[in-house]
């Protein structure tokens, strides 16, 4: 991603060579700013508070944390601490895991000496990983784009809807759904996005309205209310959106708002996709509203609303009267029949455990 005519990944290291930074995804879009995470307890903050977040960039941060962890202490109880610490940080999204997992199935077979540098070099690969797949991600999803604009008669422009913030910050670049967005912007194709502002903490408002807007592409944010209405309308020719977990069978565990984005799709024959890395899928689960737990967030990021006053400052007001309570699941399953299909970095599929077997022999 390029901000301010130089290309970022979302996480990085320092020049120091071990220290990590990030962007501090709290403080977007009004400031651009960077964190420094030095130790364990960095990383589990920046994940928790959501300095960092989206399935892939958790991931990478976890591999990272680990990382930091080993460098204090790299003996295996040091680093079965660690590892409990970081996945408890947040449940729902499976690449923390996925991340964690790998990152210690290779570090416990290797002499305590050795694990400092393989820890780096793996957490390294991880995000190397990441960018290839979301690349993929973008070119057949491209060609998806391609085919739906080809039926629309090129004329008009072509809108999407996504829903959250699954773009260049929340994976290490590229981003799953946006970034067949990216390629099609591009590629030439006049590309709109209706992007859901994504209540309570409004990742669709302030991080994918800023995103797009650093890459120029044509967006306009919607209340999380008027999806059907647009689709009613027939103002949306595709949705995509991304996913936290997916479960064997094709269900899809995504931002709360998801499943009612893909309920009023259904309704109006409106293509429903999401975009799907590999580390995403739960092979190990079925039924996802069954086998998912659901995240349940502070209820003030419900009762509160922050941003930029007339004087400049960035600050929370309350939008409920003092007391109120309020619930937070941050979450929804999105069943796989409600799914037109999935772009994965292995190509496109049905949304269902016949489609990920094809693509994903050796899990299936
Ligand atoms: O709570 P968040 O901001 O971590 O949730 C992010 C999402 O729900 C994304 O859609 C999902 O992680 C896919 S990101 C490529």
């Amino acid at each position: 991603m390029r901000i301010g005519g130089r290309h970022y990944r979302s996480i990085w290291l320092a020049e120091d060579g071990w220290a990590v930074e990030i962007i501090d995804q709290t403080r977007l879009p009004h400031d651009f700013a960077m964190v420094r995470l030095e130790s364990l307890d960095d990383a589990v903050r920046a994940i928790r508070e959501m300095e960092v977040r989206g399935a892939p960039l958790i991931g990478a941060t976890g591999a990272y944390g680990l990382s930091l962890a080993a460098r204090r202490d790299a003996s295996t109880e040091a680093l079965e601490t660690a590892y409990r610490a970081l996945l408890a940080t947040r449940p729902t999204a499976v690449n923390l895991r996925w991340a964690l997992d790998r990152m210690m199935a290779v570090l416990i077979q290797l002499p305590v000496a050795q694990r400092v540098e393989a820890a780096y070099r793996h957490a390294a690969d991880i995000c190397d990983d990441d960018v290839a797949i979301n690349e993929a991600i973008g070119r057949h999803g491209l060609a998806l784009l391609q085919q739906v604009w080809a039926a629309k008669g090129e004329s008009g422009r072509l809108n999407v809807l996504t829903h959250c913030n699954a773009g260049w910050l929340a994976a290490v670049d590229y981003g799953t759904a946006l970034a067949p967005i990216y390629g099609a912007y591009d590629a030439g194709i006049p590309v709109h996005v209706w992007a859901d502002e994504t209540r309570p903490r409004n990742q669709g408002a302030s991080l994918t309205a800023w995103e797009l807007g650093q890459h120029g592409v044509p967006h306009t944010v919607i209340v999380d209310n008027a999806g059907g209405h647009l689709m009613q309308q027939g103002l949306v020719d595709i949705c995509i959106t991304g996913t936290d977990r997916t479960t064997r069978h094709g269900d899809v565990c995504n931002k709360i708002g998801t499943y009612l984005k893909a309920l009023a799709a259904w309704d109006n024959n409106v293509p429903f996709y999401v975009a799907l890395p590999g580390p995403t899928i739960d092979w190990s689960i079925r039924d996802g509203l069954a086998e998912i737990e659901i995240e349940e967030r502070d209820p003030q990021e419900v009762t509160r609303i922050t941003g930029r006053n007339r004087e400049g400052h960035v600050v929370p007001v309350e939008i409920t009267p003092t007391g109120t309570a309020a619930a937070n699941p941050s979450f929804d399953v999105t069943p796989a029949r409600l799914v037109t299909g999935f772009i994965t970095d292995r190509g496109v599929c049905e949304a269902s455990e016949a489609g990920l077997a094809r693509l994903f022999p050796e899990q299936a």
